[in-house]
């Protein structure tokens, strides 16, 4: 009943001819691939020219940020709706390199998820730990913190426009991704969290993705979990090759 996700955060990559070339080479790779959810993530300066690239092939275009505001005094930030007049259906909020280097809290990234699900943008909202987190015994400790804090006032309906994203820290771009069975125990958390939070229904309904080092050598024993409905990923989210793979084999 959850449609499965496969979202490619490109983070700080990609000129534009670099950006349409990916494209370009993707687009024919995933045709005629259907029941899954294909996004992409480029960078803020390429999303127009991008947007036009996708037309017509069932890709979605996201925004790695967004701010809370509509509009106003605030130097250097782009808006939900800005986001939507570039084309973008998905925006990224509260990826760990945001919390890491910009300061990012669950109170802004909360800001930000009611922000972006007002002006409609279904929000791919990342949560997870550290290896300290981990090693220290608090895994779900810290995932329960930015689930609350980050849904804080996010109604069952809104919900619908959520998808979650569980992307241990220690495991972004080092190579090093969680074990199936690691990822599938997180995201059952996580789940289980919703269903506190939100009943049954939306517990069941919400797609939990999973992020950190997601290859097409290892998408196959992890989408196969059953709390897993896709992946974000970062690295191999730069090939066209590597990303039909993980696209075709959700
Ligand atoms: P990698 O796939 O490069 O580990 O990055 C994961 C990520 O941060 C996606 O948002």
């Amino acid at each position: 009943m959850r449609t499965p996700v496969i979202a490619g955060n490109w983070k700080l990559f990609k000129t534009a001819p670099e950006a349409i070339g990916l494209v370009t080479g993707l687009v024919p790779l995933i045709a005629g691939k259907s029941g899954v959810e294909v996004v992409i993530a480029p960078v803020f300066t390429v999303l127009d020219r991008v947007r036009s690239a996708i037309a017509g092939s069932g890709i979605h275009l996201a925004a790695q940020d967004c701010f809370w505001e509509e509009e106003g005094a605030f130097t250097g930030e782009v808006s939900p709706k800005m986001l939507i007049d570039a084309g973008c259906t998905h925006v990224i909020i509260g990826h760990s390199e945001r919390r890491q280097y910009f300061g990012e809290t669950d109170a802004t990234v909360n800001r930000k998820i009611h922000a972006a699900g007002v002006a409609g943008l279904t929000v791919l909202f990342c949560v997870g730990e550290t290896l300290e987190e981990r090693e220290s015994g608090n895994t779900f400790n810290v995932l329960r913190t930015q689930i609350a804090g980050g849904l804080a006032g996010v109604g069952t309906a809104a919900m619908e426009r959520v998808i979650v994203a569980y992307e241990p820290v220690w495991a972004i771009g080092t190579g090093r991704t969680a074990s199936d069975e690691q990822a599938q125990e997180a995201h059952a958390f996580i789940r289980s969290e919703l269903h506190s939070l939100y009943g049954p229904a939306t517990a069941a309904a919400t797609r939990i993705l999973y992020g950190g080092s997601v290859k097409p050598e290892n998408i196959g024993g992890l989408i196969a979990q059953n709390d897993i409905d896709g992946a974000l990923v970062g690295g191999a989210s730069l090939k066209a090759e590597s990303f039909a793979v993980l696209v075709n084999a959700a």
